[in-house]
This record gives structure tokens, sequence and C-alpha cells, in this order.
């Protein structure tokens, strides 16, 4: 099929988070299934600075928001067999940061009106169009309900990914008729309603021809209200058509054996020694104590309660006591980061906050670290522990969400498992298990041994997940 991929952020371009691990990779494993893929996303700054050379020029219009004519210019690159686009406004998205901003839902219904309209400029009608997460959550409603009149609109169908729940793009009524150009009748009925106001999460999940979510359990716990965030009783209208599809990682971006940004490369053969000395590197760099025994847990993360931090706040005093090394890169919640400050100012040498966003770091904590740290109070899918996995090192997460479907616990009689686990949110079920785990590490090295080949030998690749997303594809194309 032809597909058309929208999303707020993608690598190599530009990444806050996993949507961009999904986006910089899913299209590449699709393109071997057969399909052909294209994205689209917003020109932001930090993309312009770096590529706005080697941008091809592909079109200009404009589109109506708040009642102006507002100028749209499309660029295009290719990105191996990818071809990715990029919609231009200085004012919405040459910004300091991607998201956050009073007017993002002015912002978002200017993207996506823009990408409707790009098909028709462009003369390019994919089979298919995949909107991933609030940013896109429009698309589908605005196609069907303003542009049915219209054969080559009619004939596309379209996919709605759910990364993150959690965040919905809610907003006033008034953005309905101001930016996106919609009928006040679709309050009336419901279809777009949430809160007294609009939801483009709920919109996605309401008008795609089928939903998706990033792992199986989520998809089964975003059914309930403990997880549902107020829309399970909308998602159980749709379940039949929600798919919990895994993700995967880049395994070329992610490869021990060839990453530019580790010191030491390892594979299965020679991960003991080449680990210890990635750990001295390391500790070496961030001012740690240099003991390549010493067990290192590592931890890269948006700071958000999302996350498990809370769990682990609770247990600070035990966390100083334990035997081990920590190490935590990330920003976020300035709770959390101060409480992580205190931390390393109490414990130098033992403990390093490195506050910020490092991609060459992460690889680095990915690839040094013996333990990963993932307690999350939910997880639609996680990259982080499948990166870590690949690196041979165990992660140790809370089973739900995609942590569940990925994370295989220790198991001491059969000596299975690639990481280790805990069911509730609990502090004490998250220090037991740290405690279980550095156990093994400093006490059954064979049966720590085991496990980390049994983590390098944990396919995280897309091969399986794409086959599935192609699956999807064809029961929409024969529907259609
Ligand atoms: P989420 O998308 O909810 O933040 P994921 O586990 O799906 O969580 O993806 C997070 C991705 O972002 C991983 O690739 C991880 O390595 C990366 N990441 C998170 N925080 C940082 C950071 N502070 N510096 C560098 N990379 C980070
Ligand atoms: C979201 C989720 C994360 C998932 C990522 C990519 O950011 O929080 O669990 O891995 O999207 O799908």
């Amino acid at each position: 099929a032809s597909i058309l991929m929208v999303a707020g952020e993608g690598l190599p371009f530009i990444k806050t988070g996993g949507l961009a691990d999904v986006i910089g990779s899913l299209p590449a494993a699709l393109t071997q299934q057969g399909h052909e893929v294209k994205v689209v996303m917003p020109l932001y700054r930090k993309i312009a600075e770096k590529y706005m050379d080697e941008l091809y020029f592909d079109c200009e219009f404009s589109v109506s928001i708040a009642y102006h004519e507002v100028p749209v210019r499309v660029y295009s690159k290719m990105e191996g067999d990818v071809c990715f686009f990029f919609i231009q406004h200085q004012g919405y998205f040459e910004r300091d940061t991607l998201y956050g901003y009073d007017d993002d839902g002015e912002r978002f219904a200017y993207f996506q009106k823009a990408v409707i309209e790009m098909l028709n400029q462009l003369n390019y009608w994919p089979n298919i169009i995949h909107c991933h997460d609030w940013h896109t959550g429009m698309i589908p409603c605005m196609v069907k309900e303003t542009h049915d009149n219209d054969a080559r609109y009619r004939s596309i169908r379209f996919v709605y990914t759910i990364h993150n729940l959690a965040y919905q793009g809610n907003f006033g009524p008034e953005m309905l008729d101001s930016c996106l150009g919609l009928p006040y009748y679709l309050l009336d009925n419901g279809n777009v309603r949430f809160d007294g106001g609009i939801s483009f999460m709920k919109s996605g999940i309401l008008y795609a021809d089928k939903v998706t979510t990033v792992s199986p359990t989520y998809a089964q716990e975003i059914l309930t209200p403990q997880y549902g965030e107020h829309l399970e009783a909308i998602l159980n209208m749709r379940k039949y058509d929600l798919w919990g599809i895994v993700n995967g990682i880049d395994i070329n971006l992610w490869n021990p054996k060839t990453d530019p940004e580790i010191p030491y490369h390892f594979d299965k053969v020679n991960i003991e020694k080449q680990k210890k000395q990635n750990k001295l590197a390391l500790q070496k760099e961030l001012g740690l104590k240099e003991d390549e025994n010493v067990m290192l847990v590592g931890c890269v993360s948006r700071l958000t309660w999302q996350k498990g931090f809370y769990l682990m706040m609770e247990q600070l005093d035990a966390l100083c006591a334990a035997p081990i090394q920590l190490v935590i890169l990330g920003s976020g919640e300035s709770q959390i980061e101060n409480k992580f400050r205190d931390l390393e100012n109490g414990n130098k040498g033992k403990i390093c906050f490195y506050y910020g966003y490092n991609e060459s770091l992460a690889h680095r904590i990915y690839a040094a670290s013996d333990l990963f740290l993932m307690p999350s109070l939910f997880e639609p899918c996680g990259i982080s522990q499948l990166c870590s996995m690949r690196y041979g090192t165990l992660p140790l997460v809370r089973e739900t969400g995609g942590l569940k479907d990925t994370v295989n616990p220790y198991n001491e009689y059969d000596k299975s498992g690639n990481g280790f686990s805990f069911e509730h949110y609990d502090s004490n079920e998250l220090m037991n298990t740290l405690y279980y785990a550095i156990d093994v590490y400093y006490n059954r090295k064979e049966d720590w041994k085991i496990l980390q080949t049994n983590a390098l030998n944990t396919d995280v690749s897309w091969a399986n997940s794409a086959k599935t997303y192609s699956l999807l594809y064809d029961e929409l194309m024969a529907n259609s």
C-alpha cells in the first residue's frame, strides 16, 4: 500500500521521546514489506537550522486559521527509501521546543489542515493515512466531515496510533469553527466533545478506520478506568478495531558492535570484558568512582510521574544504601529534578544526576550499565528497555503495558528471562526486586551471564511488528 505517516516528531530530524524512534524506524521496516511510505511533520527550528540547505521545495499555498489565510510551504527530503515532508511556518514552529505552548491547539490545527491540503497541491493520494498521537487526531474527522464529496479524499483509509493516552490535545470548543473549520453539530452530537471542549485524541479514536496502540497489554489496559484516561468508554466502542502492536527499534542505530557513541564495541562473545571497559569510561566521564565490579544502574528518561519516579523518591535512603552506583539522565518535572540533584550532592561518586537531554550520552549509559531502571506507573510500550536489552543491560520494570510484553522476568529454576519485574505500583516491591537483582549480580554470576545472553538474543527489531502492521493495512485495503 502507499502510506502517509503524520506525526509530531521523528528521527533522524527531531526527537523528544519514543514517538520519534518509531517514526524514524517503522517506515523503513514497512518499505521492506513492500509498502511505499512517506512521512510528514512540522519544520521545527532545530530541523530548519540543521537541514534547510538540503531540503527540496515542493509547493506553497494557504489554509484558513482564525479567519485568516495563513501561508504554508512544504519541503521534503529523502531518508533512505522514505520521503519526509516538512510543513513550514516560522511563527508556529520555529520555536525553542516542540510542544507545550498556549497556542498548541491552533498550531496543530494548522499543521493538520496543511497536511490535508498538501495532498491536493501535490496531487499525491496515498491509500492510507497513518496518524500518530493527538497532534494528528483531527485528520480523519476533518477529511471525512469536510471532504466527503471529493472521491480522491473519500478513498483514503485512516489508521490512528495511540502512543500515549495521557496527552490528549483537549481544547476549548471555539477551536472547532475558528481553526478546524468544522461544524458545531459535532459538539452537539458528541463526536468530538470532551469535558465541555473538544479532544483531538477522542476524534482520532472515533473517526479512524483502525485504531492501534503500541503493545497488546496497553491495548487491554486502556479499556479500563484505571488506564483509560476518561476515554475508556470511547475505546470500548472501538475495541474490535483496536490492535496492540509492540514497537521495535532501529537495530542499526542501536548496535553495540558498531555504535559510534560508545568507546568499546561488543557482542555476545566479549560482552563481559567490554562492558566493564565501557563502565570504567563512563564512570570517568561522569565523575563516579572508577570500579569495574560495582553494579551500575542506569536510567534514561523524561522525568515525569508516568515513569515511576515517585516510587524511587519514596526510597531514597534505601537507594543510597544499596551496593550500587546510579546514573540518571533526564529532565522534566522540577520536583523530580530537585530531588535527584540533592541526591547526587549527598552521594558524590556514587550517584550521578545528569540534567538534560543528551542522545550521545544515552548510548553510553545503555552500553555501560548492568541494570536499567524503568518502574513505570503506565507504559504504552517503552523504547528504553528495548535499547537496554540490545546492549545486554537487564531492564528492571513494572509489569505494565509494553514493559510486560517485552521483559520476561528472571526465573531462577529454568534460567529463563531477560530482566526483572514487579507487579504492583509499590515502592517496597520495587526495592525488593532491586535487591533481588543485586543478589543475582554479585552472588550468582553465572545466572547473570545467562540473563545477559537472553537479553542480547531478544528480538527487539521491527521484523515481526512490521508484518502485523502489514496485515492491518491489507485488511483495510480489502474493505475499501
Ligand atoms: P517516552 O516516549 O514515554 O519518553 P520511551 O521509552 O518510549 O519513552 O522512549 C524514550 C526515548 O527517548 C528512548 O529512545 C530514550 O533513550 C530517549 N530519551 C529519554 N530521555 C532522554 C534523555 N534525557 N536524553 C537522551 N535520550 C533520552
Ligand atoms: C510514548 C509512550 C512510550 C512509547 C512511545 C513510542 O511516548 O510513553 O511508552 O514507547 O510513545 O510508541
